[in-house]
């Protein structure tokens, strides 16, 4: 039986591990720091997903495995560490369901030998709970076309998650990208929801976020339209008033912010192909500085 291990059993890694498991034909192990008992997804036609993984608490309980599927939010990868060397043999292929566009220099240093398949998360979900996930819409995950891509869409048949594979797999983690450098950041500096995007100044700033990542995602090879910051940001501004990020959500709960691989991503490729980056720059100092203070217990609450 293929093994597979998940590693980051939130919102994507819990959609990921059920539906892996539902298909009946592979072994899915879940690595946690402590308990989910059990998993239950509630679909968005009101179906219910209840499914039994093996959870493992220790990663010295574990061995290789044929697939890891890592869905830790990506400043959590270091952490996970431990786990990925235990679970990464010859032979081994890490799916990485993270959002930005440096999966593999995230991960390359912690699984040895291992394949690395970076993916493009089209997967709308949260966490009501440990273990109990709200899903919104179909799942869908993009991977690069080639044997590694082929096998993982293999793997997923039958789990309810659609995997698309694509031969231009940077224009696809780009354009997410693009669509994510925005919300997240603006969201949880103003401590606002969507509707925050309505103020002018506002839309203006989340527009030279998102034309810069598009400047350096064409830069890097994508291709992605030019009026593409206009677009995101009519969308965000078309968002219902209850609509916020992943970012609003985890400052808000006290939690870390995943800002690093989405603004700090788009800064650190324009360092390196020179491109000016100066809104993302201040942004990602902001965010840092949050994340610092709240390191250190110098919030002001
Ligand atoms: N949620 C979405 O709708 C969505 C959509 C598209 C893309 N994404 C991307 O998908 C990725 C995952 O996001 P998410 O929303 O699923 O995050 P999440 O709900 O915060 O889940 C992350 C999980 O990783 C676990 N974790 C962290 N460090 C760990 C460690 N050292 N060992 C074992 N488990 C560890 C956490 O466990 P604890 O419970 O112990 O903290 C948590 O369950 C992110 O890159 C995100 O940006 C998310």
């Amino acid at each position: 039986m293929t093994r597979v291990a998940v590693v980051g059993v939130g919102a994507v890694g819990g959609v990921v591990a059920a539906g892996l498991a539902s298909t009946g034909r592979l072994e899915v192990t879940a690595c946690l720091r402590s308990p989910l008992d059990g998993l239950r997804i509630d679909g968005p036609d009101g179906g219910v997903q209840e499914a039994p993984v093996r959870e493992v608490l220790d990663p010295s309980l574990v061995s290789a495995v044929d697939w890891v599927v890592l869905a830790t939010k990506a400043h959590q990868t270091a952490g996970a560490a431990p786990w990925l060397e235990r679970l990464c043999g010859a032979g081994t292929r890490v799916a990485v369901l993270q959002n930005g566009v440096e999966h593999v220099e995230r991960v390359a240093p912690l699984v040895g030998d291992a394949g690395i398949l970076p993916a493009v998360v089209e997967i709308s979900a949260e966490s009501l709970r440990r273990g109990h996930i709200r899903l919104f819409g179909r799942p869908r995950i993009v991977v690069p076309e080639g044997d590694d891509g082929a096998d993982f869409a293999v793997l997923c048949q039958g789990s309810g998650i659609a995997v698309a594979t694509t031969e231009d797999f940077v224009t696809a983690a780009w354009a997410k990208l693009c669509q994510n450098v925005a919300n997240g950041a603006i969201t949880a500096l103003t401590m606002r929801r969507m509707p925050v995007f309505a103020h002018p100044g506002i839309a203006r700033l989340g527009r030279a976020l998102v034309e810069e990542a598009r400047q350096v995602a064409a830069a890097s090879g994508a291709d992605l339209p030019p009026d593409l910051a206009d677009r995101v940001i009519a969308t965000l501004r078309s968002m219902s008033a209850e609509s916020g990020s992943s970012m609003l959500w985890d400052r808000l709960a006290g939690r870390e912010l995943e800002y690093d691989a989405r603004n700090g991503a788009v800064v650190r490729a324009g360092a390196r192909l020179g491109v000016p980056t100066p809104h993302n720059e201040s942004l990602t100092a902001l965010l840092e500085a949050v994340s610092e203070g709240r390191r250190r217990g110098e919030e002001v609450t």
